[in-house]
């Protein structure tokens, strides 16, 4: 009996061993297929390009202005780009299919006023982080819902964003039943607006912004903790990685990104 559980241990390592081989020549030729860029001692998706995936319905962090797509995501990723000699090129995507496209080297980086999760963690790296939010709930002027404890013990329905920590946290909260799902967190308050759900879950700077763009709309504070916005890239680019949180440190430490986050988010007084 022992023996061949020893024997079934050993071919469980040799068949390992291979697997790790495999992965380890696998990425090797991957990498080769890559162009190198010019600019410094990593790859890039394209050569001389930073391909960034996000979604452009979360103001101020990325929202469209006529055609172009602008806001703090935007210009923090430029001025990376800057550092590094690339160029970069916006690909506005759902939000729930960044972190597969980041994966399988679709883009470079994932950016998207995108939270910090363990779970996230598990399937790619996540930059420096450059930014914090905290989830909030829009209701209607005059709604019953008053704080989360009424949004939990009523039989309320809540919008949210498909795949974003908003989502994750008022399913766990309240129960997939009363949960609305929206490609963008915009669609989520325009059905919010015309009455068809009660409250929406989203982060606190957007809240805001769609607070201002449409009337009879109010924010409610919530207890959730204090969330940390990244970057995020594939787990096998960990010298793209280095060279981003290199450039996000000088861009920290010379002011740029405060100047960045504070020309769209002006602090009081
Ligand atoms: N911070 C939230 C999350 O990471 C929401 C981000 C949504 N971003 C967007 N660009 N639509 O899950």
């Amino acid at each position: 009996m022992k023996k061949t559980i020893t024997k079934i241990v050993s071919l469980v390592l040799v068949a390992c061993m291979g697997v790790a081989f495999a992965a380890c020549s696998g990425s090797g030729s991957d990498e080769n297929n890559t162009d190198a860029s010019e600019a410094g001692s990593f790859t890039t998706v394209e050569e001389g390009k930073l391909i960034m995936a996000t979604n452009a319905y979360f103001p101020p962090y990325e929202f469209y202005e006529g055609d172009a797509i602008s806001g703090i995501d935007v210009e923090i990723a430029e001025a990376v780009a800057d550092k590094l000699g690339l160029e970069l090129v916006i690909v506005d995507i759902e939000f729930d299919s960044i972190i597969a496209g980041v994966q399988t080297n679709k883009y470079d980086i994932g950016c998207a006023g995108m939270t910090v999760t363990e779970e996230r963690l598990q399937s790619v790296n996540f930059t420096t982080p450059y930014a914090t939010g905290i989830q909030s709930i829009i209701v209607a002027e005059g709604s019953p819902i008053t704080d989360i404890d009424s949004l939990i013990d009523g039989d309320y329905v809540v919008g949210v964003q498909q795949g974003t920590t908003g989502d994750i946290y008022m399913t766990d909260d309240i129960g997939d039943d009363r949960i609305e799902r929206y490609n963008k967190g915009a669609d989520a308050v325009l059905a919010l607006t015309n009455g068809q759900i009660d409250a929406v879950c989203i982060d606190n700077q957007p809240a805001q912004a769609f607070v201002a763009a449409n009337e009879g709309l109010t924010i409610l504070d919530t207890p959730y903790t204090e969330e940390d916005y990244a970057m995020c890239l594939n787990k096998e680019n960990e010298d793209l990685l280095n060279a981003i949180n290199d450039a996000l440190a000088e861009l920290t430490e010379d002011g740029t990104i405060d100047a960045i986050i504070e020309k769209y988010i002006p602090s009081e007084g």
